[in-house]
């Protein structure tokens, strides 16, 4: 490490190149990157625009690119994901440093998404912990694992606001809300980042995916998206903008179209609004090929679209080598300038620069962190909190949960005793192997007095076909010898002799993620056979749910005595979800995405608007807005979740009714713990501004507050809200207030709410 840190700097003092300065001070920013680009050749130029992968992650496009050695020596590279571990990623280093002409250092990427090998919840669990500093301190963790393995940029967060659990990548992100996803947006800026990005535990953050991919039409991936801008701006650009005001160093352009032009070359979105508006001085990198993808949007030849990314304002191109292999040429034909292209080289090496890569190339291979950074005990008791915090209750009936530690349980079910389906989609870099099952995890938390005794009891699904496809990464859905009946009724025996069944059942993790979308987010026929037979036995029936997404599970939520929403847990899994069983840890979370009784009611979400016929709670009324067949509200509302004792809300109380621009509003309200346990509650406050000059959402989250209430105590409560947070974009996208009256709503879900009106005058 030594010898080669100074190899490097020897060598740099030969080349003449000056040592970084340890500080981003911007003018000998500016100057040592002038220095530096004043000796490029266009080549060399182009080349810091191009990001390529070797394919050690998850080669998600159709290509993975070649020559990588020769395009690295040949300063024809600008980063690289794919590489991992201190050895593989200074030997990758070293030959951009060490044998390229100007010895530029590239960039380590990876999609670190929910841990790096602590894999941790999905995000949509993390989120519904509604824990800003437990979500940054699982941000912070998968830092410090991932620059222990060479990794500095990660590709992440991603805050895709998302309406459709048909969409596979609604497991990415934070839910529905765009408030929620701000905050959420924001920690995990803070958490990779830290406040030094020059760090060796800190890594540079991307902001994914810009923008509006999480309003694929259909819930089908990749698809076209079509909003008005003032949904745009008011529902779905939040949370991208909360992370590059946090500080965001990279942005990722999203496959979409945005109005009509693929975001990978749509010049509104990423100069006019990321750069002209929002003021993001980072780099923009393109998603997987998406700059390839536009021939097939139908914007043109690979060159034409190479061209108008780059004229659009991106700045570094995934994969695809559309800009290594045309620029130049384009160039010559006067379809870009020289100018585009050394604003997006100056981009990219301003982004080296913040890393500190300049001063020392190798600050993220240090041989000794692997094994002390790692999988630490610590990291993973840092899992297990998180993947408790994660879970939500959603029904426990005669408080059958927590269970006794004495008596006997049957677990039964395709996932409770399975590794692979653990750590939930894209956690590339974590190992399904490490992680803790189930009946491990009921063991190791239950004691010697409880006897559990495990069924599988079902397949995750009988369709073979079905199977293949979420099986591309390995065997997640694995089709047992046996057949359905004697698997069931194996499980039915064995509930027969116990006094609780819990079945933990739900999706294999590649049931969701990336190019795993579902019209159908019902349980798989398999397992809701399971599930009925259970029922049937008239044992206490405890469903542990896991999924990527909010699933229609209303047969489900009948027949269980008790429902548990899991998520993918991550390599804690079993352990964590032992703990809430047991009572250990009393559950806390709610949900940040609405659950729908069936697909034909998506999209469906707290914040939606009135229409001109509301219909006045679920009861039919004709010519109102409303369905034959289903209710207008959801199954489960955004926010809600149960804890196994009772918060009993008093009666809020209003600072003032009546307010004058400048003042604030503050809302008090009680909150007791009235059960039997110790228990966190998540306090949550609405508004709705009544008339407006465009129409206005039922209900828009404002604040929440998460607290800890001993049995017995009770706490009071306090939001401050200013005329700023009743800020919306109006019709000429102008951002403001608009004084009127306000009804300011408090409670434990947002469909459960006590709320006054107060009137806000200018
Ligand atoms: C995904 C991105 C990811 C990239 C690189 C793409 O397919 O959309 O989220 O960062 O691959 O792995």
């Amino acid at each position: 490490m030594k010898v080669n840190r100074l190899i490097f700097a020897a060598l740099w003092v030969l080349l003449g190149v000056p040592v970084q300065a340890q500080n981003t001070d911007k003018a000998e920013m500016d100057a040592y990157i002038n220095e530096l680009m004043g000796r490029m050749t266009l080549q060399e130029k182009i080349g810091q625009l191009n990001l390529i992968t070797p394919g050690g992650g998850i080669p998600t496009g159709s290509a993975v690119s070649t020559g990588v050695e020769s395009k690295l020596k040949d300063g024809l590279v600008g980063g690289i994901f794919g590489v991992s571990s201190p050895e593989k990623v200074r030997q990758t280093q070293e030959l951009a440093v060490e044998e390229s002409r100007l010895g530029i250092p590239v960039l380590v990427g990876s999609d670190v998404i929910h841990g790096y090998k602590t894999t941790f919840p999905i995000p949509l669990g993390l989120a519904s912990s509604w824990d800003m500093e437990l979500i940054e301190k699982t941000a912070r963790v998968a830092a410090k694992e991932a620059t222990a393995d060479g990794i500095f940029w990660n590709f992440s967060p991603m805050v895709d606001i998302a309406r459709d659990p048909r969409w596979g990548r609604i497991a990415e992100g934070a839910g529905e809300d765009p408030f929620l996803g701000s905050e959420i947006a924001k920690a995990m800026v803070r958490g990779y980042q830290g406040d030094d990005l020059t760090s060796p535990n800190t890594m540079m953050a991307t902001v994914k995916h810009f923008a509006l991919y999480g309003a694929s039409e259909a819930g089908r991936d990749y698809n076209t998206t079509d909003m008005s801008r003032i949904r745009m701006f008011n529902e779905y650009l939040p949370p991208y903008k909360a992370a590059i005001d946090a500080g965001v160093g990279s942005v990722m352009s999203s496959f979409n179209d945005v109005d009509g032009i693929p975001a990978s070359g749509n010049k509104w979105l990423l100069t006019d609004l990321l750069r002209d508006q929002w003021g993001f001085d980072g780099f923009v990198v393109s998603d997987y090929t998406s700059v390839n993808e536009m021939i097939a949007h139908g914007m043109g030849d690979l060159q034409a679209v190479s061209a108008l990314s780059l004229k659009a304002g991106l700045d570094m191109d995934m994969v695809g080598e559309g800009f290594l292999t045309t620029l130049e040429k384009s160039l010559k034909e006067g379809k870009i300038t020289e100018d585009e292209i050394e604003l997006a080289c100056r981009r990219v090496l301003e982004a080296k620069y913040k890393l500190g890569l300049f001063e020392d190339p190798y600050r993220y291979a240090d041989d000794s962190r692997p094994k002390k950074d790692i999988l630490t005990k610590a990291n993973r008791q840092v899992a297990r909190e998180a993947a408790a915090r994660s879970f939500v209750l959603l029904k426990n009936e005669m408080n059958t949960l927590p269970l006794s530690q004495s008596g006997s349980i049957a677990l039964v079910g395709p996932l409770a005793n399975n590794k692979n389906n653990m750590l939930g989609t894209w956690a590339p870099t974590g190992n399904p192997q490490l992680s803790i099952p189930i009946l491990e995890g009921m063991e190791n938390v239950g004691g010697r007095k409880v006897k559990v005794r495990y069924a599988k009891g079902a397949n995750i699904s009988d369709d073979v076909e079905f199977a293949k496809k979420v099986n591309v990464f390995g065997t997640r859905i694995a089709i047992d010898e046996r057949s359905p009946e004697e698997m069931l009724n194996e499980a039915l025996d064995l509930a027969a002799q116990s006094e609780v069944v819990v079945a933990v059942i739900g999706e294999a993790t590649e049931m969701s993620g990336e190019s795993a979308n579902r019209t159908d987010i019902s349980l798989p026929e398999s397992q809701k056979k399971l599930v009925r037979a259970l029922a049937k036995t008239g044992k206490p029936l405890v469903l542990v749910m896991m999924s990527g997404r909010p699933m229609a599970i209303g047969e489900e939520y009948e027949l269980a005595t008790s429902l548990l929403q899991v998520w993918h847990p991550g390599v804690e899994a079993g352990n964590a979800i032992a703990d809430v069983l047991f009572g250990a840890y009393n559950p806390s979370g709610k949900l940040t995405a609405t659950f729908p009784h069936n697909v034909g009611q998506i999209p469906v979400h707290y914040r939606m608007k009135n229409t001109g016929r509301p219909q006045d709670g679920d009861t039919f009324m004709k010519f109102k807005s409303n369905y034959l067949d289903a209710p207008n509200s959801p199954l489960f509302a955004f926010g809600y979740g149960l804890s196994y004792t009772d918060f009993d809300y008093g009666k809020p109380v209003f600072s003032q009714t009546k307010l004058k621009g400048n003042e604030s509003l503050k809302v008090s309200v009680d909150i007791t713990n009235t059960g039997n346990f110790d228990g966190e509650e998540v306090v949550q406050l609405y508004t709705r501004d009544l008339v407006a000059s465009v129409t206005r959402p039922v209900k828009e989250l404002k604040g929440f507050q998460k607290i800890n209430l001993k049995k017995g105590e009770t706490k009071t409560v306090t939001f401050e809200l200013t005329a700023d947070d009743l800020a919306f974009y109006n019709f000429n996208l102008e951002f403001g207030w608009e004084p009127g009256d306000f009804e300011i709503m408090v409670g434990p879900s947002s469909d459960n709410v006590q709320s006054a009106v107060v009137s806000w005058e200018k």
